[in-house]
């Protein structure tokens, strides 16, 4: 636990309640906000910030970005949820746009990004049973090592991570763990008839934004496809324009089966998630069979809808690719010895921090906060730079100048 720095009665007051009354699952950075828009937040003693982590990549849009919000409120006051029970008239025109937009035959929605995962993971065990042909319980997953796919007992049966598993047992079995960016060692899982998918974030987030080699989606997918294996790509934090491309398979052209998305698919507004595939993957599950009560309600539908198109109407693809390349080439300038890594696609990024003290990471986001940008380490001593994906040339340049300065704190 690191200490905080309080440095007003406000803050003081909100982060005591929440450390009173609510549960200790995160470790905050001591600043309490009240208020977002576009690539800025304020806290409540109204100083003004950048933010650079865009709540994990689900304000990609921007904070409170005007249409969305204009969405939001219009279904908030005509419908919020039907349930499943019946039809609404905002889930069958979300259906087929969404699934128009990425190509693909159907969708799953669902809320938060691990419910998405989790129901990428039950499509691929159906269609390995039903379409596949393998026997009954026998299916394995593949997944990678330093995985982040959320916090589900499901899921983290297959982290790496110990302190996402300790004490949490027992866990589900059928997953095997192979090393990211090792084509050698999935090509051998690949030989067992047995294996149904393949999981993998095309970049790796929570690990620290690790970027595999040129050239590793592309050739797993076609190891997959040669294998009659499912390729699984979760997108939660990678896509929708994140790295440069609305996808992030897509700078290798690659077309998953079964597609996750999460996060920015509401752009920041509430938990919407969705699993696409084709009719053989899909129409595996029947009815009664999976399910949400929230998942495909109408606000979320056409809330979507909304976060999808501005996506495309502001080119937020192009800036992010754009202004990544800058984001990189500035940060080299910077040229400071504690910084050992940058790297990173389009305006999803990070950098490695070595220093004596191993507590550099944390103290740096405490100075970058004091100086107006706020960012969190991941792994204790890397940092994700994720702004929102409107940010401009002359923000991103004025957020160089704070880095640079707040590095200095290292000294
Ligand atoms: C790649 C990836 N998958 C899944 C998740 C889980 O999403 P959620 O927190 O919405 O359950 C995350 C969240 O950070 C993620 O980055």
């Amino acid at each position: 636990m690191h200490t905080a720095i309080i440095n007003s009665d406000k803050t003081q007051h909100f982060t005591e309640l929440e450390e009173r009354y609510n549960a200790h699952n995160y470790e905050s950075l001591p600043v309490v906000l009240t208020k977002g828009k576009g690539v800025h937040v304020w806290d409540v003693d109204g100083k003004k910030y950048y933010d650079f982590l865009s709540a994990y990549s689900a304000v990609n849009q921007g904070h409170c970005h005007p249409k969305i919000i204009e969405t939001l409120i219009e279904q908030s006051q005509k419908l919020t949820l039907s349930s499943r029970a019946f039809y609404n008239d905002a889930l069958g025109e979300y259906a087929e746009f969404i699934t128009k937009y990425f190509g693909y035959d159907k969708v799953l929605p669902m809320n938060t990004g691990v419910e998405a995962v989790e129901t990428a993971i039950k499509l691929c065990r159906k269609w390995a049973y039903e379409v596949k042909g393998i026997a009954e319980n026998k299916a394995r997953i593949i997944v990678c090592a330093n995985n982040f796919h959320g916090r589900t007992t499901g899921i983290i049966s297959f982290s790496t991570d110990p302190s996402a598993k300790k004490n949490y047992g027992p866990f589900a079995t059928g997953f095997e763990i192979i090393p990211f960016n090792d084509l050698n060692a999935l090509a051998k899982t690949l030989t067992d008839k047995n294996v149904a998918g393949f999981l993998v974030e095309p970049i790796q987030g929570e690990a620290g934004v690790i970027v595999p080699d040129d050239g590793y989606i592309a050739k797993a997918k076609q190891y997959c496809a040669d294998a009659n294996v499912l390729f699984i790509a979760d997108e939660i934090q990678t896509g929708l324009c994140r790295t440069g491309k609305m996808l992030c398979c897509d700078h290798e052209n690659v077309r998953p089966d079964i597609l996750i998305l999460g996060k920015a698919l509401s752009g920041g507004t509430l938990p919407v998630s969705a699993v696409l595939a084709d009719d053989e993957i899909m129409l595996t599950i029947k009815p009664g069979e999976h399910g949400s009560t929230y998942g495909g309600n109408p606000l979320a539908s056409k809330v979507a809808i909304t976060a999808l198109k501005v996506l495309q109407e502001e080119n937020m693809a192009e800036n992010s690719e754009a202004l990544g390349n800058i984001f990189r080439q500035e940060l080299q300038k910077i040229k400071s010895s504690h910084i050992t890594e940058i790297r990173g696609k389009g305006l999803f990024n990070a950098i490695e921090i070595k220093h004596t003290d191993k507590d550099a990471a944390w103290k740096l986001c405490l100075e970058l906060k004091e100086n107006g940008l706020l960012a969190k380490p991941t792994h204790s001593d890397k940092i994700r730079f994720a702004p929102p994906l409107i940010i401009t040339k002359e923000q991103l340049m004025e957020c160089m100048g704070i880095i640079e300065k707040s590095l200095k704190v290292l000294d």
